[in-house]
């Protein structure tokens, strides 16, 4: 979500059917990521792949929340190469073998929201963006250990930082994850870029979208005219990798990983 938001804080915390209801989102979105995996294909448009998102997040009896969300028109959002997030599914946009995919979804059901996303390769691609796909979903393992009660947001970021950028990339302070549950978005904000020690203090029952998402050259990225589709300025590729979690007592759940990922 767009970090120049909301300064408010009310952060809310989820009772334990409150947690279960959000864990059953959660599984719509590793079952989808199985199939929008098997369907990266050169060729493939990343209209179709939002739709194949749409009618299986349907099948399942739940909504795919991403769409009209503030007027966003897609399924799901589909960025390709130098589009960082909010990439736009369209007929005219086809994969080929050696561009990455990020597909970053919002799953309902029954009122409760989850929230992931993973980047791909095409085909076969560069060792540069494997790697780039690599420390940014690595990114997020460093941030997540920081999730536990008594700890604040601060600690998160600030360990995506530091991680990502001992690799030399590069992360927007424009864009970062957010709680999530009741809303697709809510407090706290969790920016990939911080001081440790600072921020809202991580309390249990609390339900977090930890997303890193990394640029392989510099930070800065502008949105289209389209009013989503955002790109990097420098138009080198980036990434993008996110997970649910929930904050339990000594530690955290993540609630949008298959099991052994
Ligand atoms: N999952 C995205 C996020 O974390 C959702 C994008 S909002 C949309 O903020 F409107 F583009 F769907
Ligand atoms: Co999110």
């Amino acid at each position: 979500m767009h970090l120049l938001g909301d300064l408010l804080m009310s952060i809310i915390i989820k009772s334990p059917r409150e947690i279960a209801l959000i864990k059953d989102a959660g599984k719509i979105i590793i079952d989808l990521f199985d199939i929008l995996k098997e369907n990266t294909l050169p060729g493939k448009s990343t209209w179709e792949l939002a739709k194949i998102a749409g009618d299986f997040i349907r099948s399942r009896g739940a909504i795919p929340s991403c769409k009209n969300y503030e007027g966003y028109p897609g399924e799901i959002c589909v960025s390709v190469n130098d589009t960082l997030v909010h990439g736009i599914p369209s007929k005219k946009i086809i994969l080929k073998e050696g561009d990455i995919v990020s597909y970053d979804v919002l799953v309902t059901k029954n009122g409760y929201t989850a929230d992931a996303c993973r980047t791909y390769p095409v085909g076969k691609v560069s060792e540069e963006a494997l790697n780039l796909i690599k420390v940014t979903e690595e990114a997020f393992f460093v941030g997540v250990k920081e999730v536990k009660p008594n700890n604040r947001i601060g600690d998160i970021s600030n360990a995506i930082e530091k991680y990502v950028e001992s690799f030399g990339y590069s992360l927007t302070d424009e864009f970062g994850g957010h709680g999530v549950g009741r809303e697709v978005h809510e407090d706290p904000l969790i920016p990939n870029v911080g001081k440790p020690h600072t921020g809202p203090k991580i309390v249990k029952g609390m339900t977090l979208a930890i997303e890193p998402m990394v640029n392989l050259g510099k930070k800065d990225v502008k949105i289209m005219d389209d009013g989503w589709t955002t790109k990097t300025c420098d138009g080198k590729i980036c990434s993008h990798y996110e997970n649910t979690v929930v904050v339990t007592d000594d530690g955290y759940e993540i609630i949008t990983l298959k099991k052994g990922e």
